[in-house]
């Protein structure tokens, strides 16, 4: 029989019963609903809404509950709706009318939105937890590599010399940024709603400090209404996260390229990477590909939370149990990718020659040739058009800037002499940009120390 059938004159059509249950996905909010419940039930006591032997009964029930379904001893039913009435239902069943009373003053809309929260004041922790340990990797891999040279590029061509060190420090900020938006998330959502009720709170006299503290609320949400329609803290969770999403993809996309033949600059570890079933010389960047496939489906997730929004009055509205299935499946996404992309990253192996051999190869010291010019007195533009011809005069004859003769670039400016050649070695190049931020090794090595400090910070 069904919660409501007294209002009811006819029993609940078993394809609605189905379609209408969330059973199947909120079951995860077991533990979360039962810290609910329990806070809710001592507040009603202390506040001698319900009777303490009444208290007693209740959370005993709800401890002994928790314990059977972590043993995997409870079968929660579509007919009871969610995990919010399954648990309520068992409840009664096992300790009676006590059972009865622990609704008093309360609804499943204030409910389900103290549980989603719960969930995810817990899950963000291990979220950043993650990205720390990427952070971890990519600091490794940028000391070893602060003087292995390889091209940088705009427009996926080689523009200007940088190391595979500085690269990887691009990274570890994207990823530090990642980490202060959930961090900045988690603070804003620390809020508690429960006691909102339905949407207008209740006559009685509860007391909404006392639960906000007893779950570890920062304090309670200050308006009822908002707070049993506001899924802004999913939003936002979700939005960080199709960012660092984007980041792995971006960083995925680049391992792809580089584990290429046309690149070389990577080669991935073994038991990182997959066979073809037919053609035996593959070795396939499978799990780069499916972080980068992966970032669609989290994506997916915040425009259905947005969407599902977008159109809703207030208070609750059904709608609003379409959030769960979205949010649940970007934390399992995230927290799945996070340490295989990790690991990827951490065994791969870098084959510095290529990466040296791309980055002679490409004119990408154009820049500090033309610089060369504008430390003897030339102004830059003039300088820019110079190296341009010279550049061309290469493509034409198949040389580099540095295969050309002295007397080849005096033909096209006298103010070159000998030195431009160490102007324009690529160590030269990588080790003169030592301006804050830049690739030189010590810059690099003060961006390494700042992101290890951000890490000891948490
Ligand atoms: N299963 C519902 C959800 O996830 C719980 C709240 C239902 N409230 C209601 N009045 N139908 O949103």
């Amino acid at each position: 029989m069904k919660l409501w059938a007294g209002r009811f004159q006819k029993e609940t059509d078993t394809l609605v019963n189905d379609f209408n249950s969330s059973i199947q996905f909120d079951a995860r909010l077991y533990k979360q609903d039962i810290a609910g419940s329990i806070a809710h039930a001592q507040m009603l006591g202390k506040q001698g809404i319900i009777e303490e032997h009444e208290v007693e009964s209740i959370v005993e029930g709800l401890k002994a509950i928790l314990e059977d379904i972590e043993a995997d001893k409870v079968e929660f039913s579509v007919d009871n709706e969610d995990i919010h009435m399954n648990i309520e239902t068992l409840l009664t069943q096992r300790i009676g009318d006590a059972g009865k009373r622990l609704h008093t003053a309360r609804s499943r809309n204030d409910q389900v939105a103290v549980d989603t929260r719960l969930y995810v004041k817990e899950e963000i922790p291990v979220i950043i937890g993650k990205i720390l340990d990427l952070e971890e990797v990519l600091v490794e891999k940028a000391k070893e590599h602060t003087d292995t040279v390889m091209p940088g590029y705009t427009h996926l061509q080689r523009a200007q010399p940088t190391t595979f060190g500085h690269y990887m420090m691009a990274y570890a900020n994207m990823f530090k940024r990642d980490v202060t938006r959930l961090e900045d998330c988690l603070e804003r959502l620390d809020e508690c709603p429960l006691g909102a009720g339905a949407l207008a709170t209740t006559t009685y006299d509860i007391d909404r400090f006392a639960t906000a503290q007893a779950l570890g609320f920062k304090k309670p949400t200050d308006n009822s209404m908002d707070s049993v329609s506001d899924r802004d803290y999913a939003i936002e969770l979700l939005s960080a996260l199709s960012i660092l999403m984007m980041h792995l993809s971006r960083f995925s996309e680049e391992i792809i390229l580089w584990c290429s033949w046309e690149f070389k600059f990577v080669d991935l570890d073994d038991a990182y990477s997959t066979g073809s079933s037919i053609m035996p010389q593959k070795k396939n960047p499978d799990v780069a590909e499916l972080v980068r496939g992966k970032t669609g489906r989290v994506y997916g997730s915040l425009i259905t939370l947005l969407t599902m929004m977008k159109g809703l009055p207030l208070a609750y509205n059904k709608d609003m149990q379409e959030d769960k299935e979205a949010l649940f499946d970007a934390i399992d996404t995230v927290e799945i990718c996070l340490p295989v992309f990790a690991a990827m990253v951490n065994t791969l192996s870098v084959r510095r020659h290529n990466m040296e051999r791309a980055a002679a190869g490409g004119f990408i010291t154009a820049t500090d040739c033309a610089d060369y010019l504008v430390k003897k007195g030339l102004p830059f533009r003039e300088a820019y058009m110079i190296v341009g011809r010279l550049v061309n005069l290469c493509i034409k004859n198949h040389e580099t800037l540095d295969t050309l003769t002295l007397r080849d670039f005096r033909a096209i400016c006298d103010l070159f002499d000998e030195g431009v050649y160490e102007a324009m070695s690529l160590k030269h190049c990588v080790n003169g940009r030592t301006v804050y931020g830049g690739p030189a090794k010590e810059s690099v090595l003060k961006q390494i120390a700042l992101i290890e400090e951000f890490i000891q910070q948490r």
